[in-house]
């Protein structure tokens, strides 16, 4: 029985990774006609928690994010948008393409609880179709884009209209966040939204009800603000956040010939059509020899120049410096000896006076009195430095 589990598993194993891993779903979508594809989060769980589901029969509600991209590429196609509220809420894959081709777009959806990731692989063939001639767009006040998107919700919206335009044959175009259209982010209230702007298209002819935007009776309405009146037979919204803005609707007849805008005036730089791109020619190439003279080479002579300069200065020049001292230093010399010789001839000389040195010359003549202290024997280690001192109150001599 162990055994037969363990297979069970890698089967599993093997099986999402061959099938849940690289499924690839396709789509087949006309151009023109809005398309939505919604994420659901289930699904991506599933990949997440592959066993758990088989084992326990319980499956995680983990928070997920997803992030969506054309194959190698580092966005998604301008003509899809991706949409999520929140990390519980699903997403939303929508557009409407504007010419055929084929996109390959990755999904990956974060687990934020466990962080793991997973992708999927979406296919979607646009083929080309006749674009519907009558358009209309409305816009839906109370809405949001993530609460019109679910098919449940377009099929309400679309029934009014039908309703509305007065034909069973009727197609939704466009879907629009309010927000995208340069709208204002409302605030975080109750019965406050965003928004949404829907474009119907139908091959039949706008009904009256549709035609009266065009008058002028109520276009002078929107502008005044006053409260636009519409007959009650106009009215079709069968819930009350479905109802449309009458002075935002718009009526776009493709089948009347639009003036083509005049062909952009080319300027001058601007390749003209087929021609390759002609480099001009190099400029002259300079020589830089000059330049190199007068910035490197010229200050580098100079520069040697000075140092040949101070070192003759410093050392070539010293020599005479020291010529010069040698001479002083004789002379010099010269003169200490005289010197010398002269104060041994002065001091013989005294030395045969006979005659008494002046006393001032004597060691302790006091100039005052003329008395002369009997030359103390200083050097005597008889002598106290300090003298004793005499006691007032005692008799006994001092010792
Ligand atoms: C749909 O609406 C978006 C946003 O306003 C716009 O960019 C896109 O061109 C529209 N597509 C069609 C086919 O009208």
């Amino acid at each position: 029985m162990a055994g037969c589990g363990s297979w069970l598993f890698f089967l599993t194993v093997c099986v999402v990774f061959l099938f849940g891993a690289n499924a690839e779903i396709k789509f087949t979508i006309p151009v023109g006609k809005f398309f939505t594809y919604e994420l659901m989060r289930e699904t991506f769980q599933n990949d997440f928690e592959p066993l758990s589901r088989i084992y326990a029969g319980h499956l995680y509600n983990d928070p997920m994010i997803f992030k969506c991209n054309k194959q190698n590429f580092p966005d998604l196609p301008e003509w899809l948008r991706l949409t999520q509220r929140h990390p519980y809420d699903n997403g939303f894959l929508y557009g409407t393409p504007t010419s055929p081709g084929k996109h390959t777009i990755e999904v990956y959806a974060y687990n934020k609880r466990s962080y793991e990731t997973t992708r999927h692989i979406l296919v979607f063939k646009v083929v080309a179709e006749k674009m519907l001639p009558y358009q209309a767009e409305f816009f839906i006040k109370l809405r949001e884009i993530e609460k019109v998107l679910p098919s449940s919700v377009q099929d309400e919206i679309k029934q009014d209209l039908q309703k509305l335009w007065d034909t069973e044959d009727l197609e939704i175009v466009n879907i629009t966040n309010a927000l995208d259209r340069g709208g204002r982010v409302p605030l975080p209230l109750a019965g406050h939204y965003e928004g949404v702007f829907v474009k119907v298209g139908s091959e039949q002819y706008f009904s009256n009800c549709l035609l009266r935007v065009l008058t002028p009776e109520h276009q002078r309405q929107c502008t005044a603000v006053s409260r636009v009146k519409i007959p009650g037979g106009c009215n079709f919204c069968s819930v009350p956040s479905n109802c449309i803005t009458w002075c935002k609707t718009e009526l776009i007849d493709l089948t009347k010939q639009e003036p083509v805008p005049p062909a952009p005036t080319v300027g001058l730089g601007i390749l003209e059509e087929g021609g390759d791109f002609n480099p001009p020619e190099s400029p002259p190439s300079r020589d830089y020899f000059p330049d190199y003279i007068v910035t490197v080479i010229v200050p580098l002579i100079i520069a040697i120049i000075l140092c040949l300069l101070l070192a003759y200065i410093m050392f070539g020049r010293r020599e005479g410096v020291e010529k010069r001292n040698a001479k002083t230093n004789q002379i010099q010399l010269y003169h200490h000896y005289t010197i010398h010789g002269n104060t041994d001839d002065l001091r013989s000389m005294a030395g045969n006076r006979s005659v008494t040195p002046p006393l001032s010359t004597l060691p302790m003549f006091n100039s005052r009195t003329g008395e002369r202290a009997p030359p103390l024997h200083s050097d005597s280690p008889s002598i106290p430095l300090i003298a004793a001192q005499h006691d007032p109150y005692s008799d006994t001599l001092p010792r």
